[in-house]
């Protein structure tokens, strides 16, 4: 029902697909059966929700997408289709008939114009999830679950980023830097006989307008860090005024820290003791010798007064962390 809230009703009517984009009004309409509503981000949205990320921590956090959840009545579907993302999809409650198909040249078909589907396909697995049963789905395997009965399910979800969204990511990234804006420059120019050839060394230099800026390590990085940090839209509530330093000393000794849902903080093996790490979309700099504690920020979702102890005294730190805490980024806690 919310503006901020990604959803989509998929539904089937006379053999038919429908699909429509939220917010929702009501659900009435939609009878007893073959819908099904999709929740996008739903670690944004709820805390109880998101703890269903925490198990998957073995792959590394900038894979993941986000946590997607789907509610369908008996023969709700959102049809056969293939997708992008690697995902582990858990059954919550009710039972769903799951097949899917081997990787290969499945045709595409518009079974909406919001729902890209296959053609379909010959299932190399075929199961019914009960609640607690998990399946992993690679990228580019045609699959469709069909609920057997009122379900839920929860789509932990990781993204292969494609060369292509990177480029375009890249390009954004040196547009808003206003970097990139050298000409191409030849004080060596000679005249030519052939005035419709591009030379060897000219295409070179052309290719070498961009490949130094992939070159450029510390710009390159930058923006892989912000790239990966940026994603969907946070619940973000900040505080209506800011802490003051001693007061957070003195909370993150009573209290545990947790970090806002769906907020993406990540740091580089080899630089993060240079003081750098990035948090939503942006570069966040720091005195290098905090860097023990940020990786703390950014490995885990939950943080324990006895795990800040070292760190209380630090100005360096409570000063991030009240700007942290200011954001609405991270918030308090009971420490268990
Ligand atoms: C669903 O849970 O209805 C769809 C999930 C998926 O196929 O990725
Ligand atoms: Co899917």
């Amino acid at each position: 029902m919310e503006e901020t809230v990604q959803s989509r009703l998929v539904s089937k009517k006379n053999g038919q697909w429908q699909a429509e984009f939220g917010p929702f009004e009501s659900y009435e309409h939609l009878g007893e059966r073959d819908w099904s509503l999709v929740i996008q981000a739903l670690d944004n949205f709820s805390e109880e929700a998101a703890e269903l990320i925490e198990p998957f921590r073995f792959l590394p956090h900038w894979r993941l997408d986000d946590l997607m959840v789907s509610f369908a009545t008996e023969g709700g579907s959102v049809g056969p289709h293939i997708d992008n993302y690697d995902t582990f999809i858990c059954q919550g409650s009710g039972k769903r008939h799951w097949r899917v198909g081997a990787r290969g040249n499945h045709a595409e078909v518009v079974a909406h114009e919001a729902l890209l589907h296959v053609e379909p396909f010959e299932a190399i697995i075929d199961v019914e999830l009960e609640a607690g049963d998990i399946i992993y789905i690679p990228p580019g395997y045609p699959h469709e679950g069909v609920a057997l009965e009122p379900s839920m399910s929860f789509s932990v979800g990781f993204r292969a980023n494609s060369a292509i969204s990177l480029l375009s990511g890249f390009a954004d990234h040196i547009i808003d830097n206003d970097l990139g804006g050298q000409l191409l420059e030849d004080p060596n120019r000679q005249a030519v006989s052939h005035s419709g050839e591009i030379s060897n060394e000219d295409y070179q230099n052309i290719k070498s307008q961009l490949q130094n800026l992939l070159d450029d390590e510390s710009l390159f990085k930058n923006f892989v860090g912000n790239f990966l940090t940026a994603k969907h839209e946070l619940d973000l509530m900040p505080s209506d005024e800011p802490f003051g330093h001693e007061e957070v000393t003195e909370l993150l000794g009573i209290h545990a820290i947790k970090r806002l849902g769906g907020l993406r903080a990540f740091y580089f093996e080899d630089t993060i003791s240079n003081g750098v790490c990035y948090i939503n979309g942006e570069q966040i700099t720091f005195e290098s010798e905090i860097a023990p504690v940020i990786k703390l920020l950014c490995d885990q979702l939950v943080i324990m007064p006895s795990e800040l102890v070292s760190w209380r005294d630090n100005k360096d730190f409570i000063r991030l962390m009240a700007t942290l805490l200011d954001q609405g980024y991270w918030f308090w806690v009971e420490a268990e």
